[in-house]
């Protein structure tokens, strides 16, 4: 066994082992996640003659329970799918929907303004749960085991309960105001309306039981029943929209990944209503054309900002839900277009955002969100990145159901311009509609070339695409795991129109080289993103994988 990272205490792993089998499988596998108690789930479940699949829901639903602050029942994602024995891939899309009595000024005052954090905190800013569906859509379609097995691991966590750890602490303060506005989730997360401390257990018996129901009736165990009833008279003492309707109509969808090349590197990578595909695919487009190892590290920053820029300003104007709009993907991922776009790149100069279009200010905001990957010893692979949007969602959990919602509903856009949490604008294709998906960042992503094959993926809002490029970049060099996950980060989103780059990662040549060129440079004060990533080398057959200095992630081969 090899341990990259292993931040939390071992015995925190026994509390959620017992009764699971955890004999050595034959052949090894690989996973990286966010918690070493997913990490743990993942291979019990291998262990158990289960494949990528099961493991993918053992890991999904434990996240649920040991990173509340990050995804959950009330949220959504995305799992990109990679099945060994015929080469299908596929990306379950199990992103939250508006509800069907949403509309595009519901978060506008009489005058037309934004109401401040009405699609952020509490029931209106919640979208429609994906994440119970794709579950049991995983399983029942692609894993061996049956659900309630997989949602074993994770009942007995959310019942014995687990040490909530530093990174779990600082979040919870960060959303304490929110959460103390709501009784039923202070009264599961915080201690007399306080913060507990970070060596505390948390226990989530209601959340046990609503897992429970998941695992024993499917989709109805949270879709209808008792548990719906729960969901929606909360929602609604609450403020908030949700209807029976909307419960029982939502249904995940299977979608074609989207794929590009960059040199001889193949990118996999998350289709609509992800933009992190299609903007992940569009910057390496117009990167392919610069000789980018050859040159000095002013250029190479400058040009790879550049191409951030431009692939950004496209999701701003183009991207939305493609149920609902039309999106001219193949354009935007056409590498003449790329060419074109890389034509107005200047290499003496930074060009101003407002050049290519609009003019807004924005500030960005705090981190969650949760990434995981798995190859297991038969060469399937799961990318999934999961969601509730702000660290602990909206704040708000339904009376009795244990079930933190999620804040999704502020990745559409509340008004033209406007900018959301992670300061990011848009216009008609993200508008707000009935039954709609917001628009998302999220990038599971698979990268291969003649040799190698990885499975990557970060949190970090607005920022994942830019992470998931440089990763890419990296990877295309012969780097591994380690070198993208500990690479200092930079990332430029068209507006603000700014370069960001992580506390201490650029050096003050590049600053005053960027600076020359025009560029407005930001230094973001904390390391942000939660890498996960596994490969495998086809050739030595040997495994590589890390978790990101960052986070309190596990990274493990077996
Ligand atoms: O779907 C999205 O793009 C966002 N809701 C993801 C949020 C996120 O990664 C927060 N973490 N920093």
């Amino acid at each position: 066994m090899m341990i990259l990272k292993h931040t939390v205490m071992s015995f925190l792993l026994l509390a959620c082992f017992n009764g699971l089998a955890s004999d050595r499988v034959e052949k090894q596998a690989a996973i990286a996640s966010a918690h070493a108690l997913a990490t743990s789930a993942g291979f019990a479940i291998l262990a158990q003659g289960g494949n990528a699949f099961d493991a993918a829901v053992a890991m999904s639903a434990t996240l649920a329970v040991v990173e509340p602050s990050g995804s959950g029942l009330g949220g959504g994602g995305f799992w990109l799918l990679h099945r060994a024995s015929d080469g299908f891939e596929t990306m379950l899309d199990g992103r939250e929907k508006a509800p069907l009595a949403a509309h595009r000024s519901m978060y506008l005052d009489q005058q037309g303004r934004v109401i401040p954090g009405l699609s952020k905190n509490g029931a209106l800013a919640a979208g429609i749960p994906g994440l119970p569906a794709a579950l049991v859509h995983l399983a029942e379609k692609y894993g061996r085991l049956p659900l309630a097995q997989s949602l074993q691991f994770a009942i007995q966590c959310a019942e014995q309960g687990f040490v909530i750890g530093q990174r779990h602490s600082k979040l919870l303060k960060f959303r304490l105001t929110v959460l103390q506005k709501h009784p039923e989730a202070a009264g599961i997360f915080l201690k007399d309306k306080h913060l507990p401390a970070t060596t505390s257990i948390l226990r989530q018996t209601d959340l046990a039981h609503t897992l429970k129901q998941l695992a024993r009736d499917g989709r109805k165990g949270f879709y209808a029943g008792a548990v719906a009833d729960r969901l929606v008279d909360g929602v609604r003492n609450a403020g908030g929209i949700w209807t029976h309707q909307d419960l029982h109509d939502y249904r995940v969808v299977e979608r074609e990944p989207v794929k590009g090349e960059y040199h001889q590197v193949k990118i996999t990578s998350a289709a609509l209503p992800s933009s992190g595909g299609v903007v992940l695919v569009e910057a390496l487009n117009i990167l392919a054309g610069y000789p980018l190892e050859d040159i000095n590290a002013i250029s190479r920053k400058h040009i790879i900002s550049e191409a951030m820029r431009r692939a950004y300003h496209d999701r701003a104007f183009h991207l939305g839900d493609s149920d609902f709009v039309n999106v001219p993907v193949n354009r935007l991922i056409n590498k003449d277009y790329a060419a074109g776009l890389s034509s107005s790149i200047r290499l003496d100069k930074a060009t101003p955002s407002d050049f290519l279009a609009g003019n807004f200010q924005a500030k960005i905001q705090g981190e969650d969100t949760t990434h995981f990957s798995i190859i297991d010893s038969e060469g399937n692979r799961v990318a999934a990145t999961l969601s509730i949007n702000f660290p602990f969602g909206s704040g708000f959990v339904p009376a009795g159901t244990g079930v933190l919602l999620n804040n999704e509903m502020d990745d559409f856009v509340s008004k033209p311009g406007a900018m959301n949490g992670y300061g990011l604008v848009g216009g008609e294709a993200n508008a707000i509609e009935p039954g709609k998906r917001m628009l998302s960042s999220m990038t599971p992503t698979f990268i291969e070339d003649a040799e190698r094959v990885a499975v990557l993926g970060t949190p970090g809002g607005s920022r994942i695409i830019s992470m998931v490029l440089l990763a890419v970049l990296e990877f295309a060099k012969g780097h591994g795991p380690e070198s993208w996950v500990w690479e200092p980060r930079f990332h430029h989103q068209y507006i603000p129109d700014q370069i960001q780059y992580e506390k201490g990662g650029m050096s003050r040549d590049e600053i005053a080289g960027l600076t020359m060129l025009g560029h407005q440079l930001k230094e973001v004060r904390y390391r942000y993103g939660n890498m996960q990533a596994v490969l495998w080398n086809k050739k030595s057959k040997l495994f590589t994988v890390a978790s990101d200095p960052r986070g309190e992630g596990l990274a493990l081969i077996r």
